[in-house]
């Protein structure tokens, strides 16, 4: 089977992996994202014909009845066209199982269904659960598994609730199963543009010698979007735009913006010199924090179901960061996400040096909804004037490539990288750890120097305050200024 690596190298693997088992098998995640990306790789021929899928969950459902749900998300998010035949070859990968994923007995039960099944290992363990729940099922696969060698688990975020937490939770997956069998999920690490920048880097000669503080003024990096907090208020309210986003997807696409060139191809590699990035970052010292964090709440939220009335949680956060090497030092990065924003739209602005932002040029990376790539250059307009406009060069993947479709959705190429033991689309430890230990302290500097949650219209651009972190000259990068 060849599979695309991190890196874009097709590597020739194939897999011991012949059974995925998904805790959280009626959550939201897994009807929504995970089902419809089993469905899209079993259609393409990557799941064996005795690929065995186990849907673990509290309800009292029979096989079938957890097939026919799974048919209609299938249906609804699929990206790949939904046909009766096709369903019909996953739903016979597709076994259900009810149990209290809490209590250590109902292991025993999981373990004589896997002896009924003819299941021993070479298992992926899938944690899509809350993860107060993530010790117990540790814990229980130890009453089936005496030796623990070839078992995989995915570890949905958030990973754990701050560092300290983190660090236990990462204590009791290393205890169980072999280092290099934990995947850590970042989603947004599969996308396919996060996937595209190192290759925009490095492989145009024409970046490479501008990518620094000689000539880039400030990195602004966006994560709009259009929903609010919906059902999910739960584990929202516990946690905020910050530790939602920034602490983990955001800091993925700041590093890799960042970061030095890896010394070759391998994710160690790749992750090393992310890791770098993040040691750099210049410490945030007391009595500054209010120039670099600035927090807001969309109105209505505090009405939302399941959160607390009185809740201070934010919904928006807008950050500085500068890192302090030889090729940044003096540059800002900006990042700013939130939800019930003017548009959904994730994108990284690179503006280049100029006298003012209007005469500058701009690169925009787009992530999402739209991926592409756009740069804003200078040109004399056409005929005898000799006025000089601003126009875009634009690559829009949709347009250029047969079929946007036909791009895997980020959870169909991470169970498919796990599957292979590619771990260059996973987080490693000692990254989540540093991100952590960050984001804590500002978190913890806001609290303490009275940082306020500025109230924002739904369908805005968030709070006027987020203004405030802004360098003298740098403003907001918006597109239809550029
Ligand atoms: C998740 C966050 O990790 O990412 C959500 O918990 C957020 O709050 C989601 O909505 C955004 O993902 P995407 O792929 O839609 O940008």
């Amino acid at each position: 089977m060849a599979v695309s690596t991190s890196t874009g190298l097709l590597i020739m693997e194939t897999s011991k992996n012949k059974v995925f088992v998904l805790f959280g098998g009626t959550g939201d995640l897994a009807y929504r994202k995970l089902f419809p990306a089993l469905y899209n790789l079993n259609v393409r021929g990557c799941l064996p014909d005795d690929y065995q899928i186990i849907g673990i969950g509290r309800r009292d459902y029979t096989a079938e009845e957890y097939i026919e749900i799974i048919r209609t998300w299938v249906q609804q998010f699929s990206r790949l066209e939904y046909t009766e035949e096709g369903f019909d070859a996953l739903a016979r990968k597709i076994r259900y199982l009810q149990m209290d994923m809490k209590d250590v007995m109902a292991y025993e039960r999981l373990g004589e269904f896997y002896e009924e099944l003819g299941i021993s290992d070479n298992i992926i363990y899938y944690y899509a659960v809350s993860p107060e729940l993530f010790r117990y099922i540790t814990k229980g696969l130890t009453v089936i598994h005496k030796r623990n060698e070839d078992n995989k688990v995915i570890v949905e975020k958030p990973f754990g609730k701050n560092l300290e937490d983190a660090g236990k939770l990462n204590r009791e997956l290393e205890d169980f199963f072999r280092c290099e069998n934990i995947y850590r999920i970042d989603h947004y690490l599969g996308k396919e543009m996060l996937m595209n920048i190192m290759t925009i880097r490095f492989h145009n000669t024409i970046f490479k010698g501008i990518w620094n503080k000689d000539f880039i003024d400030n990195i602004q990096i966006n994560a709009f979007e259009t929903v609010g907090v919906g059902s999910r208020a739960g584990y929202y309210d516990q946690s905020g735009a910050t530790k939602d986003m920034v602490q983990n997807h955001l800091l993925q696409i700041l590093t890799i913006i960042a970061m030095e060139e890896p010394t070759d191809n391998t994710a160690d590699a790749v992750h090393k010199a992310q890791e770098r990035v993040l040691d750099s970052f210049r410490p945030v010292q007391s009595g500054e924090i209010l120039n670099y964090m600035v927090k807001g709440r969309y109105r209505g939220y505090t009405e939302e179901e399941n959160v607390a009335p009185d809740s201070k949680t934010e919904t928006y956060a807008a950050l500085k960061f500068f890192v302090e090497n030889e090729r940044w030092t003096g540059v800002p990065f900006y990042i700013r996400t939130g939800k019930k924003m003017g548009k959904r739209e994730s994108e990284v602005r690179i503006q280049f040096k100029g006298d003012n932002p209007d005469e500058a040029n701009v690169l925009l990376i787009r992530i999402q909804p739209a991926e592409g790539i756009v740069l804003k250059l200078f040109i004399k307009k056409p005929g005898t004037t000799q006025e000089i406009v601003k126009v875009s060069m634009d690559y829009w993947q949709s347009d250029v490539l047969e079929n946007i479709m036909n791009t895997p959705e980020a959870y169909e190429r991470l169970i498919q990288a796990c599957r292979v033991s590619e771990k260059g689309l996973f987080t490693e430890w000692e990254q989540i750890q540093k991100s952590w230990s960050f984001v804590n302290k500002m978190v913890a500097l806001y609290a303490e120097e009275g940082g306020d949650v500025h109230e924002y219209e739904p369908g805005s651009y968030g709070p006027l305050e987020a203004n405030r972190i802004l360098a003298p000259g740098s403003r907001w990068i918006v597109e239809d200024q550029t």
